[in-house]
């Protein structure tokens, strides 16, 4: 692939023109070794070897707050090494149950802190056959874990990080595409046992604006989990939550807004929301609805994952679930000419397919291009059938090889079990990504298509397409997410692979080439578009106004009042801008 293009080259190049500061250079050691040294222009969090960590006895004094909850962190895979961090772990067993579970979104979504994206985690500790090396080493992972199994150790561990200045990581299922689940010596405290479910079915909101079934989800859920006991509700409900099983519901997903099958006809998932329950910064439990801190209320739904509060409970309307149909589609041709000609008359009926409710998955690279599924809620097949035609028309006149099918079910939730397939994990990449609005389809379309081939082609850039319109015919729902996805007609996600065995400037190369070249191109084709903060790049241009639009200024605002002494942290999010991960070690440390 031709990869290091001049332009590339160029930019790496003028970056490394940062002109060194004449302050202080501290130094940080771990067990008598110097691991980092950083100058004094920063202020870190806490970490393993400083003076300020805390002694053996005041976390021996937190784990029995916790109720003994409380693990040293040990990453998955060190049962495949002699030793991790001093400590021997080899076990032969182990090892090969690891290894054989390794790719399973289930199994690594029940582990204390993996993260199913391995870049994220520095790729210094993988199975030797999934991408490990000689070794297994830290790498940006956190030290320790609370397994919270009450609200109130979840309170504790909130507590104990703003006592004593440590980076927090909250990690639910591990999932986020942007390694936001996971950092280097951090107190992280896991949410993944909190599965409570509970359906009213009248519920009138604080406003008094809904009343109607509603569902009150702890922060635990996950997506699959969810719609099933939707499903088994009399009459069966469906919601709007993602359309990956293993995704979690009430933390990063509608903190950062959330869109899904049902979108085009519900809007966002953060648009659903009715209260949540919180703790606080300072922490405090907190209620958050229209009527009650309607003010936190409004920045958690889509104001960004571990922001504002951590999310106990969420409660969101659900709906009478009904008939749906689906389709779907592959192009099947071998010319690269036809095949880019296929996508673009494909892409071009984006429009066409929210205004009729649906929403539709895609999966794009190189002369790859499947649809599994198309999702249409609520109309059967015939109905299906003659909005696609006109697209398998224009198809077989330009003479482009494809296949199509289409199934109907009973409900939504039939055609999800049925038509959504499984999806892996374990791989490294680089994500970006872009929401087109339905102005940019209808006037773009053929640069949009454009943008995709340049790096598809030209450095075997991935794109995961969701065609959905959480905007499309529906009252606008006041809150934090970007005021463009009521504008919105596809949601694209960009990614470029990573090897495991990248150096780091190799993956700084791939990180410019995604953000300089990939993730350009598409901007620059979609003049009306923004950006998604739960599947976007972290290195986004101006990514407050790509993220929020004209809500970010509220969104600062609110943070400084949420959490002025930032205990919550993720890349990206509202307030962040002085904050940074400064050396390879994986320090979060703020600019004085
Ligand atoms: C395979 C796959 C499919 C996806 N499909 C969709 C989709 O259909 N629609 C969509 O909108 N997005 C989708 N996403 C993106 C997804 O929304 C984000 O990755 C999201 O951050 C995952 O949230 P999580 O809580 O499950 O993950 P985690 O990685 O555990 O957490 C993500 C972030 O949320 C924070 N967080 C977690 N729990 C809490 C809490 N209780 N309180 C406060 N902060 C918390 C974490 O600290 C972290 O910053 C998908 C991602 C993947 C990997
Ligand atoms: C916390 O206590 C439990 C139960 O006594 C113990 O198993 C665990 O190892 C302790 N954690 C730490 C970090 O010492
Ligand atoms: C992270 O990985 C890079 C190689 O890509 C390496 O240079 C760096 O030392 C690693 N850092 C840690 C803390 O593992
Ligand atoms: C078929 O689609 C056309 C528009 O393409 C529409 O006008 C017509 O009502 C549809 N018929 C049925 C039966 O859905």
């Amino acid at each position: 692939m031709g990869l290091l293009s001049r332009s590339v080259l160029a930019l790496l190049g003028s970056s490394l023109l940062v002109t060194a500061s004449p302050t202080a250079i501290i130094e940080h050691t771990k067990r008598g070794t110097l691991i980092a040294r950083q100058d004094g222009n920063y202020e870190c969090k806490c970490y393993a070897g400083d003076d300020c960590w805390p002694a053996e006895a005041e976390w021996n004094a937190l784990n029995s707050t916790v109720d003994g909850q409380l693990f040293n962190v040990i990453p998955d895979p060190a049962v495949c090494y002699q030793e991790y961090e001093g400590i021997p772990t080899y076990d032969a067993v182990k090892c090969a149950e690891v290894t054989q579970k390794w790719g399973e979104q289930q199994w690594q979504t029940d582990q204390q802190v993996s993260n199913l994206w391995v870049l994220w985690t520095n790729m210094t500790c993988l199975p030797p056959s999934a991408g490990g090396g000689d070794t297994c080493t830290q790498g940006h992972i956190p030290d320790y874990v609370i397994m919270a199994t009450t609200h109130d150790h979840i309170k504790a561990g909130i507590d104990f990080v703003r006592e004593n200045n440590l980076r927090l990581i909250i990690r639910n299922t591990g999932h986020d595409f942007l390694g936001r689940s996971t950092g280097y010596g951090a107190l992280a405290i896991n949410t993944h046992s909190f599965k409570d479910v509970e359906f009213i079915e009248q519920y009138t909101s604080s406003d008094g604006e809904y009343n109607g079934r509603a569902v009150k989800v702890g922060a635990g859920i996950q997506g699959r989990e969810l719609y099933t006991l939707a499903n088994q509700q009399n009459p069966p409900q469906t919601i709007v939550a993602g359309e990956c099983p293993t995704v979690g519901f009430a933390g990063g997903y509608i903190q950062g807004g959330g869109h899904g099958p049902m979108s085009t006809h519900y809007g966002m998932a953060a648009d659903q929301v009715l209260e949540f329950e919180v703790i606080t910064a300072d922490g405090e439990f907190v209620t958050a609805n229209a009527a009650e801190n309607a003010d936190l209320f409004w920045a958690v739904a889509g104001g960004g994952p571990s922001t504002f509060a951590a999310v106990l409970t969420v409660t969101i309307k659900t709906f009478d679930d009904a008939e749906a149909s689906g389709f779907n589609f592959d192009l099947t041709t071998t010319d690269p000419e036809e095949f880019w000609k296929g996508v673009e008359i494909f892409h071009s009926y984006s429009n066409h397919w929210i205004e009729n409710g649906m929403f539709v998955y895609f999966e794009l690279g190189h002369m790859l291009f499947r649809v599994h599924p198309a999702v249409a809620p609520k109309l059967n097949e015939a109905q299906l059938e003659n909005i696609t035609q006109p697209l398998l028309d224009e198809l077989t006149a330009a003479n482009i090889p494809h296949t199509f099918s289409t199934k109907t079910f009973q409900s939504f939730y039939d055609l999800y079990i049925d038509m959504f397939e499984d999806e892996g994990t374990g791989s490294a990449a680089h994500v970006g990504g872009r929401i087109f609005t339905k102005k940019d389809i209808a006037e773009h379309n053929k640069e949009i298509v454009e943008a995709y081939r340049l790096s598809a082609e030209g450095a075997g850039m991935f794109f995961i397409g969701h065609i959905v319109g959480p905007g499309e015919g529906l009252p606008t729902v006041n809150n934090a997410i970007h005021p463009t996805w009521r504008q919105a007609s596809t949601f694209t996600i960009s990614s470029l692979a990573v090897p495991f065995d990248a150096s780091k400037a190799l993956k700084d190369e791939l990180q410019d080439y995604l953000t300089n070249v990939g993730d350009a191109a598409l901007r620059d084709a979609s003049p009306n578009g923004a950006a998604y903060v739960n599947e976007g790049n972290l290195e986004e241009p101006n990514w407050q106004e790509a993220y929020w639009g004209s809500n970010y200024p509220r969104l600062l605002e609110l943070k400084e009042k949420w959490d002025s002494g930032r205990i919550f942290y993720a890349r990206t999010t509202p307030g962040t801008e002085d904050w940074a991960v400064i050396d390879d070690l994986g320090r979060l440390c703020k600019k004085v």
